[in-house]
């Protein structure tokens, strides 16, 4: 079907009271893992392509994001196209040329004030061509980064953040960390519920991989609206091309990858 906006999917998680699935594509097989996860489960999902997997490419973002809309499009079930922590402006105002519906625009790194300024300026610039915009906080509550485990969003700083800067959704800092291989991580389930309540706009929890699936589903009965995940996945990919790699001294990658594609579809 055709490529569909990340609005219409965050959309759809709002009206019943679930949340919308993001899921990292770093090459063609997660594409192919998350539309086949979509047709087996019949739910919609978000291909997110970060500027990291887009330097990983070359710098050349059609690279990756060509091939993902042309998988998006042979799949029966809804999945959009969102550009992840992109934090170069221009890249981010050139979404919707490559396909995209949706930025998140990672300002996270810069001084809150400097944040604030450009992600306005980039949120204005993608509304006027009808892009959906995420962004998150600075470091304030954790000096290890936002996505650090002891991060926390204020919710008063979030209502201000998201009046300021006329943001769709907020990224917050509630207990995960990016990149974690164990699902240990704790959410703090009271604080979603506040910013919940503080926040006029869904919430998005980055670093998903590494937290519990009890404590997933009661972020979202607490207001959670979009779960990205990636490391999840990879750490199923990697295995299966591990094993699949100790089986064989054959050289041809598409057995390996395949082994990869079909455990990144299950995880998913
Ligand atoms: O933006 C991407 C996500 O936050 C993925 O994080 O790899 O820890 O699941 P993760
Ligand atoms: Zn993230």
């Amino acid at each position: 079907m055709p490529l569909t906006a990340t609005s219409h999917v965050v959309d759809l998680a709002i009206r019943s009271g679930t949340a919308a699935l993001a899921f990292n594509v770093i090459t063609l097989e997660h594409a192919q893992a998350i539309a086949a996860a979509c047709e087996r489960t019949g739910l919609p999902a978000i291909l997110a392509v970060s500027h990291n997997a887009v330097r990983h490419h070359g710098d050349d973002p059609a690279a990756i994001l060509d091939a993902c809309a042309a998988v998006a499009r042979r799949c029966r079930l809804p999945l959009s196209l969102h550009l992840d922590h992109v934090e170069d402006p221009e890249l981010a105002v050139a979404a919707p040329d490559l396909g995209c519906t949706s930025v998140m625009f990672d300002a996270s790194r810069l001084p809150h004030d400097e944040n604030v300024r450009v992600t306005a300026e980039v949120t204005r610039r993608l509304h006027a061509r009808g892009v959906w915009v995420e962004a998150e906080l600075g470091e304030i509550g954790g000096k290890d980064g936002v996505h650090a485990a002891t991060a926390r969003t204020d919710p008063a700083d979030a209502a201000a953040y998201v009046a300021a800067t006329g943001v769709d959704a907020l990224a917050v800092a509630v207990g995960s960390s990016h990149a974690m291989t164990t699902r240990t991580a704790r959410l703090d389930q009271d604080l979603i519920a506040r910013l919940r309540d503080a926040v006029d706009v869904p919430l998005v929890l980055h670093g998903s991989s590494g937290v519990p699936e009890e404590e997933l589903r009661a972020a979202v009965r607490n207001g959670m609206r979009k779960i990205n995940f990636g490391t999840h996945l990879n750490t199923a990919f990697t295995a299966a091309v591990r094993e699949a790699l100790a089986a064989t001294d054959r050289v041809d990658p598409r057995r390996y990858l395949a082994a990869g594609r079909a455990a990144a579809a299950e995880a998913a």
